[in-house]
């Protein structure tokens, strides 16, 4: 089994099983279709973004078709963005009138996606942002959109984070009620590190982390809590990037999870020219479960409340391959043998999964290993891999390779790499 959380005690073990979930990206933003930050990016005053609002209109949208496209692609749980930091809020809250179902949609679409996703098996998390854009009492700083208009600075600061605060928790409370169990909240950010000299950046003081940590626990126990209210959490969230191996915190390992996007921008973003491969994609899943981690990967679905062509075509490549090698995912953990160049390891008990990232001519050598695998197989069809003994003194000789290291493995490869987007070896360690 995976190892379990060590930075907290909240149980993660559904979480390191499944590894590979959903985001969800979605909101006004989506109209202007250029980046989730648009507003702060542009500048974008209150009365310009309202286009998006007055003309938000999802009229395709169908929850339990993107939830079945999650599924084909091995996605486990997912998360949504109930707020993103320009304010709009995707469920009927009490607390605004910044909402969708002012929007023309009409209707609060959080609900029916918990829903959809739900009946589909999927665990449900929310992204929560703790930023707020649109809320007249959230101080302007540097990431705010008004930033650099000093009239509007001016007029406005008076604000006090201080009643933002009760907004942010009372609307956390209505998602932690309203939606039924919520096995993961993922707040969204923290950032007291900042200091433009005319405003600092906001943290755990301002979002009163401690207190909203507590309600959310309170509220369902067992939930999941990411890193980013400045005050722990239960998993680490690295962005953007790959870890260069397994997290750490304070000399331990922690549950980890990389969130993703399929082209940079987590928000549908129309002209965006940077969409990543579904071999790189494969790869960064399988590269996050060698190192312990799990991946979180986005779709900015589109204004219409469609997932685009390019984010579906990526998800069904993830599926294709996850139908025959989500065993060397689910369940599975860093491995504690270190692999050959260009190869990852991913394990699960007695079963070890060699990853081969570039296929190698004629054999891979396996270091430590020798006499240690009862069997091989290609795990895309389960046809065996052949295990050879050489020699470790054996000279080399024309056709003949040299002995390696006594503790070496060779697997014989077939000249033809399979044809799939990596080919895993599953082999069978003896007990
Ligand atoms: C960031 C960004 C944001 C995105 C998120 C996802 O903090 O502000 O737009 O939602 O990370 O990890």
């Amino acid at each position: 089994m995976p190892q379990p959380n060590e930075l907290t005690t909240t149980d993660t073990h559904w979480f390191v099983h499944d590894r590979f979930g959903l985001f969800i990206h979605w909101g006004i933003y989506s109209v202007a279709a250029r980046h989730e930050w648009v507003k702060s990016r542009e500048r974008i005053p209150d009365e310009q973004y309202e286009r998006y609002f007055k003309h938000f209109d999802p009229d395709l949208f169908d929850p339990t078709m993107w939830a079945r496209e999650a599924k084909n692609a091995g996605m486990k749980y997912f998360v949504v963005t109930t707020k993103h930091h320009d304010g709009f809020c995707l469920w009927d809250s009490a607390l605004t009138d910044y909402k969708a179902t002012n929007t023309p949609a009409r209707r609060d679409l959080l609900k029916p996606m918990v829903e959809a996703f739900r009946a589909e098996g999927f665990k449900v998390g929310f992204y929560h942002s703790l930023i707020d854009w649109h809320h007249p009492e959230f101080p302007v700083d540097g990431y705010h959109p008004m930033r650099d208009n000093l009239a509007f600075r001016e007029a406005q600061k008076g604000r006090d984070v201080r009643k933002y605060a009760p907004y942010l928790h009372g609307q956390a409370r209505e998602l932690l009620t309203r939606f039924g169990k919520i096995d993961v909240l993922w707040y969204d950010f923290s950032y007291s590190q900042m200091d433009w000299g005319w405003a600092k950046g906001k943290g755990k003081d301002d979002w009163q982390s401690e207190k909203l940590l507590a309600m959310t626990r309170e509220l369902q126990p067992g939930i999941i809590v990411n890193d980013r209210l400045e005050i722990g959490g239960d998993i680490k969230t690295p962005e953007q990037y790959q870890p260069v191996g397994w997290l750490e915190a304070g000399g331990k390992r922690v549950v980890w999870e990389a969130c993703q996007t399929l082209n940079g921008s987590w928000g549908y973003d129309r002209d965006n020219l940077d969409w990543k491969s579904v071999d790189m994609l494969v790869k960064m899943l399988i590269d996050s479960v060698s190192k312990g981690g799990n991946v979180l990967l986005n779709v900015g679905p589109t204004a219409r409340g469609e997932f685009d062509s390019k984010a579906v075509a990526r998800l069904r490549g993830i599926g294709e391959w996850m139908k025959l090698h989500s065993r060397s995912i689910y369940g599975c953990t860093a491995s504690e043998f270190t692999p050959p160049p260009d190869c990852r390891y991913t394990q699960n008990g007695n079963r070890l999964y060699l990853h081969l990232l570039s296929w190698p001519f004629g054999h891979v050598h396996l270091p430590g290993l020798a006499n240690r695998v009862e069997c091989a197989q290609l795990l895309k069809d389960g046809s065996e891999i052949k295990i050879l003994a050489i020699d470790p003194h054996q000279q080399a000789q024309n056709t003949r390779m040299g002995g390696l290291a006594q503790d070496t493995l060779t697997l014989a490869l077939p000249v033809q790499r399979p044809d799939v987007t990596v080919p895993v070896i599953e082999l069978f360690l003896k007990e």
